[in-house]
């Protein structure tokens, strides 16, 4: 059996993932979701009947819940040709005004469970396959105010190229997508403490063509996708410049 896994499936550009793809007419015999919300997951049956889902209403940081995924894999021994990594959450503010279980939480799904998913996965993942995962552009850079979220989302950036290399023999291609404010829920829980800064207002991407070039920059086996000008300038900005000089311009 060979099948799609998409998490954050129930939001977002996860959502939009799995619509892209399903409008591609990729041929998976199922299409894997996993998100919490299962009344968000059941929708995508109603709405593309010829397909074949597995919902998989998991919280990938409950060990129950990667456990029960764990023997699902076991059980079905699928071959996965696509993974889209989408779960995740940040949220704004200084370290010393949000309260530390955010933060730890923060870390826990952006980078435990980015491992632990990978780990449990990679033995299923056929030659040939595309792994795709949401880094973001706060990994460019050290983002005082976004603190733990820019750092969780440079280890995401570090762990996939390193990931890539890894598994370049098994001819599996990994793509790192680093976009930076995208439309979506992500904000209701990141803005909470703190609210979102005038300039990631203007430059807010609509994550429908964000999730686009995503899927063509892994198809065409880039490590990288960034979307619009304005990140891909940040992007070498954040290469050429000193972080610091960038640091006290923001
Ligand atoms: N929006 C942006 O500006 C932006 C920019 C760059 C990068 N990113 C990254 O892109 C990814 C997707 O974000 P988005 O903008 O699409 O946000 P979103 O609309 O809030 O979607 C987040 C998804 O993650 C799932 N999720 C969160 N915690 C989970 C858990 N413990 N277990 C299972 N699923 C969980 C949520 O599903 P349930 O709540 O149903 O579990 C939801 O489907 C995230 O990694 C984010 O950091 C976002």
């Amino acid at each position: 059996m060979r099948i799609a896994i998409i998490t954050g499936a129930s939001s977002g550009m996860g959502k939009e993932f799995v619509r892209q793809t399903l409008e591609k007419g990729e041929q998976y015999d199922e299409l894997w979701l996993i998100a919490r919300r299962k009344q968000r997951l059941a929708v995508w049956e109603k709405r593309y009947r010829k397909q074949k889902f597995r919902l998989l209403p998991l919280d990938l940081l409950k060990e129950q819940d990667m456990q029960t995924l764990y023997s699902t894999l076991k059980t079905a021994d699928p071959r996965i040709g696509l993974l889209v990594h989408c779960a995740g959450f940040g949220v704004m503010g200084s370290i010393s005004e949000i309260p530390l279980e955010e933060q730890t939480e923060m870390v826990d799904i952006n980078c435990r469970s980015l491992v632990e998913l990978t780990k449990i996965l990679l033995p299923y993942m056929e030659s040939g396959a595309r792994m795709i995962y949401l880094a973001s552009a706060a990994a460019f850079l050290p983002q005082p105010g976004f603190a733990v979220y820019a750092a969780s989302k440079a280890f995401t950036l570090s762990f996939v190229r390193a990931l890539r290399r890894e598994l370049a023999p098994r001819r599996i291609q990994v793509t790192a997508v680093c976009p930076g404010a995208v439309r979506t829920e992500f904000f209701n829980r990141a803005a909470r403490h703190k609210s979102l800064p005038a300039y990631k207002r203007l430059v807010m991407a609509d994550p429908q063509k964000v999730v686009s070039k995503a899927i063509r920059d892994a198809e065409a086996g880039k490590e990288l996708s960034v979307y619009g000008p304005a990140m891909q300038a940040f992007f070498l900005a954040a290469k050429l410049l000193p972080h610091r000089l960038i640091l006290r311009f923001l």
